[in-house]
């Protein structure tokens, strides 16, 4: 079957089952193309807690469905594949976790989103890369913060506040595998350009750049610029949104290696089979949803 007559089988089908298909915006080109809401973490979680539809399907990695279903427990939450992970979110374990609370008594939990349910259930609140500055700062009673699991967005929001941070040891591969001397390459190919960067990279290489922000805020910025021409250090599947919205603007990767292997392990067949089969639900226990809830529901309202 054609890519064109697949997604029209999986559009009828999410009608049929009053389904709504959520996805990243570092999911494939034909996938983005066919979704009802495309977005970054926050805006995909905020979708997710509110829709009316009766199914999600989720385009993404584990931790993104996994949160849907934590929000919406009522909804039947579908990930076409099982396979794909988030590499990040596999860098604390639940006990790792309590070892660093005993450590740092009084200090509170914020856990970024991509994490496991397990590790969202011990926090204080959750945090996407487009609100960590605000949700550390509406801490109000809060001296130490230890940020979990990924180290380089702690060190950038501890720019930005006056509360302490303990940054995990956690890292993204795709994002901290990139270089200041590669972006210095790139910078000197296209004089003029400028860099915007997830704050899932280095410190060395945010400061560098002349934007930094979550997918949403990238797209948000590259439409917003004057510049014609942008640098880009995230992940090569929001190049699609990038075109799409700005045709007469020039896109060039910081580099040819940000490849999240997870995100793009998910196929149109696979949303074809997921919808066909009703597969694979994605149900968090109660025992971890409860909390986990907590915090993540902390932070969509500490978010408004
Ligand atoms: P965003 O929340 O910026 O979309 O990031 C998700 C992610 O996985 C980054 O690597
Ligand atoms: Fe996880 Fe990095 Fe892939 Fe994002 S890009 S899903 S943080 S491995």
């Amino acid at each position: 079957m054609g890519i064109i007559e697949t997604q029209e089988k999986i559009r009828k089908l999410l009608d049929n089952r009053n389904a709504i298909l959520l996805a990243h915006y570092y999911q494939r080109d034909e996938i983005q193309d066919i979704a009802d809401i495309l977005g970054d973490s926050l805006a995909l979680s905020v979708e997710a807690a509110e829709t009316t539809a009766d199914v999600i399907v989720f385009a993404g990695v584990r931790f993104m469905a996994e949160s849907a279903s934590i929000l919406s427990p009522d909804k039947t939450v579908l990930l076409p594949r099982l396979d794909v992970g988030c590499p990040l979110a596999d860098k604390i374990t639940v006990k790792e976790l309590q070892q660093a609370k005993v450590e740092n008594p009084g200090a509170k939990v914020v856990t970024y989103v991509n994490s496991s349910a397990e590790t969202k259930a011990h926090s204080d609140i959750c945090c996407t890369s487009a609100n960590a500055v605000r949700i550390v700062n509406s801490l109000e009673d809060a001296q130490t913060v230890l940020m979990v699991p990924d180290g380089n967005l702690a060190r950038y929001t501890s720019q930005f506040t006056e509360k302490k941070i303990i940054p995990w040891r956690g890292f993204c591969y795709v994002h901290d595998n990139l270089s200041p001397g590669e972006v210095q390459r790139v910078k000197d190919e296209n004089p003029g350009a400028l860099f915007a960067a997830h704050p899932e990279c280095r410190a060395e290489v945010l400061a560098m750049a002349d934007f930094v922000g979550s997918t949403g805020g990238i797209l948000k910025f590259a439409r917003e610029t004057d510049a014609k021409k942008i640098i880009v250090g995230t992940e090569r599947g929001i190049m699609h949104q990038l075109k799409i919205q700005n045709p007469d603007k020039t896109f060039v990767p910081a580099s040819g290696n940000m490849i999240c292997v997870d995100m793009k392990r998910m196929t149109l067949n696979d949303i074809l089979s997921s919808l066909l089969e009703m597969k694979h639900v994605i149900k968090v226990p109660e025992e971890i949803r409860v909390p986990a809830n907590f915090a993540l529901s902390r932070m969509l309202e500490a978010s408004k």
